[in-house]
């Protein structure tokens, strides 16, 4: 059985001050049974240390992750973060190849698959999304365009290291959106990506990888998607914000 997984993406909201009052609220929502799920807050890079310390002070189980790495461990990039830099801030995770950033930062699979590369070498876990854009889906070539960006992210991986990774699925038509994936559209397009991570790196990989859905994911629409055999749990934009409504998605985990 693959342990669920809830990661909150915040994107470019919440100051320090808001941050961590953010961070406080969802500790404070804290139950023991929250153990059974892998949970995982993304703030902006200016939070991080904040949001870790807070969580640190409560002793949770909550990790914090990065919502963008370069691959590069130092040097001339100006306005990137490295991995050894996120690491010594005490993240465990990065989101890697969001479509936002893929569409608006000219992130291409090359430096996805460099970003993959690196977090593993460093010893960080990157939630890697994929996802296709409304055109692709009425054109009726999601399935395959999904996969290649996965073979993409993945090129050079030993089977050994496809565990530590985590998938998540995000259709950017459901992308803030409110627009949500039937469950049974989501299901088809994780279930088609272990399909693929099976034929590229075997059973043992396929049966252990986590595959998140994502967007416009509410607690009025995760128990249907969270049902889904091939979907292991969520990447949260909107309403990661909000400590009631994450609280809600990461208990429907359980
Ligand atoms: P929303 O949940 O706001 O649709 O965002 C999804 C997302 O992009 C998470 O990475």
């Amino acid at each position: 059985m693959r342990k669920p997984f809830m990661a909150g993406n915040w994107k470019m909201h919440e100051s320090i001050p808001e941050a961590v009052v953010l961070t406080q609220q969802i500790s404070n929502r804290y139950k023991g049974s929250w153990d059974a799920v892998d949970i995982v807050l993304c703030p902006p890079s200016i939070d991080l240390r904040a949001v870790w310390s807070v969580l640190d002070f409560d002793k949770s189980s909550i990790s914090v992750g990065a919502q963008n790495v370069h691959w590069e461990n130092e040097g001339a990039f100006t306005g990137e973060l490295s991995i050894p830099m996120i690491k010594d801030a005490g993240m465990k995770f990065s989101i890697v190849g969001h479509s936002e950033r893929r569409s608006m930062f000219a992130e291409t699979d090359e430096m996805v698959n460099r970003k993959v590369r690196a977090l593993l070498a460093g010893g960080l876990s990157p939630i890697v999304c994929v996802g296709e854009s409304l055109a692709i889906r009425d054109a009726g070539t999601s399935m395959e365009y999904v996969c290649a960006q996965v073979e993409a992210a993945f090129a050079g991986l030993d089977s050994s290291q496809i565990p530590s990774c985590i998938i998540a699925y995000e259709p950017i038509w459901a992308i803030g959106t409110g627009r949500t994936a039937t469950p049974e559209q989501a299901e088809e397009i994780c279930k088609g990506i272990r399909a693929r991570v099976q034929h590229l790196f075997g059973d043992d990989a396929a049966e252990q990888i986590r595959i998140l859905y994502g967007g416009s994911m509410k607690p009025a629409n995760v128990e249907g998607l969270i049902a889904m055999p091939d979907i292991d749990g969520g990447l949260i934009g909107g309403a990661s914000l909000k400590a009631d409504d994450f609280a809600s998605l990461v208990e429907a985990c359980i």
